[in-house]
């Protein structure tokens, strides 16, 4: 047995482990198809910026099965890659990327595959190829809006043997010619199910994705019944790079204008994770409390597009603009502790063509997207 695969085996008994992956064909792909073909180059997170691993690194093969994403490229283009191999770390937000494999593999299972699927986002073609591994190539359409990702993708899948088919396109729109589909996966964040999906999945068909929600994200496995989305928030959580259209790119500005922001400092009983922190039992609630909302951490700070802010430091909190974010952050923490404290899979989520919304189990209680 070579590294590769005991690098492998060493991810699928993690991912087991941690009970994201059960012993069935899921495993199997995950030991069988070589992730390290379809990252032979890509980012690592230093404190420096974002460093180039080629694969001539001497750790390549460890870093390339760790149980971590695998960043390909920055602010969508190529040459951030050419300037972090000419300078060394560079700066950048990532917009592809192999995803990290626990969510891949709680996002496969949850996917139930059977059939067909129409995977948005191929990105570096991984997940694609562990999808042909189990279904067949023919069963496999993977979309990405990027030409140059697109065409790495098919490069790789073919080093590896697999031919799933491929396209250039806006997965916005699904991919009309080879529909219906059994199944619908999304590999990149969506801020709400795009209606073309809806009439491409067959009556009974899944669509598994993650929303671009920075407060709260959530992870969705909804079932398709005459064009209507209806499932559960997953348990776990899942944190995507949004849908390119998706980006809440307004946010930065008002982060940083966040970070030195005059205001009239209080004390607050609600602590900082308790709110952002995606592990804290509250965070998807106040997602829904405080819609639109984007998130900064260090110190954590939540914005609106309104020009609502609000910077928590210690136990004191400074807000402004038209909303007290932090004040309704408090409001929304009673709410949530008087309803028994639901947890993210409490919630369920349905999508027509026309509107979307969070429920709560057991209540009347929704939440419009
Ligand atoms: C996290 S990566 C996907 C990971 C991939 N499934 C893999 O196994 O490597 C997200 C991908 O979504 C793509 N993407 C972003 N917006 C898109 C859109 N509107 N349509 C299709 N793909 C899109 C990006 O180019 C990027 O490659």
């Amino acid at each position: 047995m070579d590294l590769a695969a005991n690098l492998r085996d060493e991810l699928v008994d993690s991912l087991a482990t941690a009970g994201v992956l059960g012993d069935g064909r899921w495993a199997s792909a995950f030991r069988e198809v070589p992730r390290h073909l379809f990252v032979p180059e890509f980012f690592v997170a230093t404190p420096a910026g974002w460093a180039p691993v080629t694969s001539d690194h001497p750790d390549h093969l460890a870093l390339a099965y760790r149980n971590q994403v695998c960043v390909t490229q920055l602010n969508g283009s190529d040459a951030a890659w050419g300037r972090a191999l000419a300078e060394g770390a560079v700066e950048g937000v990532p917009t592809s990327s192999s995803s990290m494999p626990t969510i891949m593999a709680i996002m496969l299972e949850a996917l139930d595959a059977d059939g067909t699927v129409l995977e948005i986002g191929t990105g570096t073609g991984y997940n694609a190829a562990l999808l042909a591994h189990v279904l067949g190539d023919e069963a496999v359409t993977s979309i990405d809006v990027d030409q140059g990702v697109h065409a790495r993708a098919v490069a790789r899948l073919a080093e590896a043997g697999r031919r799933p088919f491929c396209v250039v396109g806006d997965g916005e729109q699904g991919y009309p010619p080879r529909a219906p589909y059994s199944r619908i996966l999304g590999t990149c964040a969506v801020s709400r199910i795009p209606p073309a999906w809806l009439g491409q999945v067959v009556d009974g068909g899944l669509i598994v994705t993650t929303f671009t929600r920075a407060l709260g994200a959530g992870l969705v496995r909804l079932e398709v019944r005459d064009g209507v989305a209806a499932g559960r928030v997953l348990p776990e959580d899942g944190r995507f790079m949004p849908l390119r259209a998706h980006r809440q790119v307004w946010a930065d500005d008002a982060l940083h204008r966040a970070l030195h922001a005059e205001g009239t400092g209080r004390a607050t009983p609600l602590g900082a994770r308790t709110a952002v922190d995606p592990a804290s039992g509250f965070e998807f609630f106040a997602g829904l409390a405080l819609p639109e909302v984007a998130v900064g951490l260090d110190p954590v700070r939540l914005v609106h597009p309104d020009g609502s802010w609000a910077r928590h430091r210690g136990a004191v909190v400074d807000e402004g603009g038209p909303r007290e974010l932090w004040r309704e952050a408090e409001a929304a923490h009673r709410e949530w502790r008087a309803l028994g404290r639901p947890r993210r899979h409490r919630f369920t989520f349905t999508a027509t063509a026309d509107e979307q919304h969070f429920a709560l189990d057991g209540t009347d209680l929704t939440w419009p997207l």
